[in-house]
């Protein structure tokens, strides 16, 4: 059985068969030609977070896949009043047929899953946001772009490190520009460079928005002040001052370039206002996406439960 919690348990192929099925499940969705791939099938989706996209675009999705989600917040469930993660792991996977989680440490999410019956998927932890990823993939492919020279501007957090896996085991050049201090984290760094020596990635590094955004066709970031870090949040302001994703910085990029981001969108801050709108429809196919690229991931893990 296979679980996913990070894009670096995965081989190129895996990724590109789960991004091949998201495409023929969004052709047959958009026929409104409903399989049901996962019929019956319970997905538990426990949330430490709070969310928009991710939440509505798992449970639409199951449900269109001919299953139901359970929506379990954390305070709502005896997780929140401290009943241990093992525990939940070992009651809930005996009832559901997949769970989906979002907590904070990537461990929380790696003791769930050893102690799971079922295939547990990262819907985002403080080290990973994966299943963006996919979906960030399939944007890309979406809008035209065959060989992406990808800009990542912005913190060091776990949407830059799910940027870096995916660049480093799909094979294509990533440039993350962070401020000082707000650096990748250097175990996840390590580990990705020895897979991009394997795909052939070029990843580099710098503090200098202008450098990574140059001749670049895809430019994205994240907000500055992530879910858990909202009392750092006058220090990174500050920090992260000059990081801005304007038209200023997308000129330095190929004239057709895309942007995007995995929203929510601070306005003013990573990201201008102007800048936003402009590619407003590939940041909303991107989010759209999230429903697509996600029936591509539960199918597959479904279709290898034997693996
Ligand atoms: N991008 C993303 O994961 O959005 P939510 O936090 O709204 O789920
Ligand atoms: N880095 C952000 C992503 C939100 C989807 C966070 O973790 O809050």
């Amino acid at each position: 059985m296979r679980h996913f919690l990070s894009l670096k348990d995965f081989e190129k192929t895996e990724i590109l068969e789960m991004i091949t099925l998201a495409q023929q499940i969004k052709a047959e969705t958009k026929a409104k030609n409903f399989k049901p791939y996962m019929d019956k099938q319970t997905l538990g989706m426990i949330f430490e977070k709070s969310s928009t996209r991710t939440r509505v675009s798992f449970e639409t999705g199951i449900y269109q896949l001919g299953g139901v989600g359970l929506f379990l917040s954390s305070n709502d469930i005896q997780l929140g009043r401290g009943e241990p993660m093992k525990d939940t792991s070992r009651v809930i996977s005996r009832m559901v047929d997949m769970v989906m989680i979002r907590t904070f440490e990537q461990s929380k999410l790696e003791e769930f899953a050893a102690y799971s019956k079922v295939p547990v998927i990262n819907g985002l932890t403080d080290s990973y946001h994966p299943v963006q990823l996919m979906t960030d993939y399939l944007t890309i492919i979406e809008f035209g772009i065959t060989n992406p020279v990808v800009a990542y501007v912005g913190d060091g957090n776990n949407m830059a490190h799910s940027w870096l896996m995916l660049s480093a085991k799909l094979g294509f050049e990533l440039r993350v520009a962070t401020p000082k201090g707000y650096e990748c984290d250097k175990s996840i760094v390590k580990e990705a460079l020895e897979f991009a020596k394997v795909s052939g990635a070029k990843i580099s590094f710098s503090n200098d928005p202008q450098i990574a955004v140059k001749d670049c066709n895809v430019v994205t970031t994240d907000t500055w002040v992530s879910m858990g870090q909202e009392d750092e949040k006058e220090i990174r302001l500050k920090a992260f001052d000059g990081y801005i994703v304007d038209e200023s910085l997308m000129s330095l990029a190929q004239k057709e370039a895309i942007f995007l981001h995995c929203l929510p969108a601070y306005r003013g801050y990573e990201v201008s206002e102007e800048t936003f709108e402009k590619h407003a429809e590939a940041i909303f196919s991107e989010a759209e996406n999230r429903l697509h690229a996600q029936k591509g991931i539960m199918v597959w893990l479904d279709q290898h439960r034997q693996d």
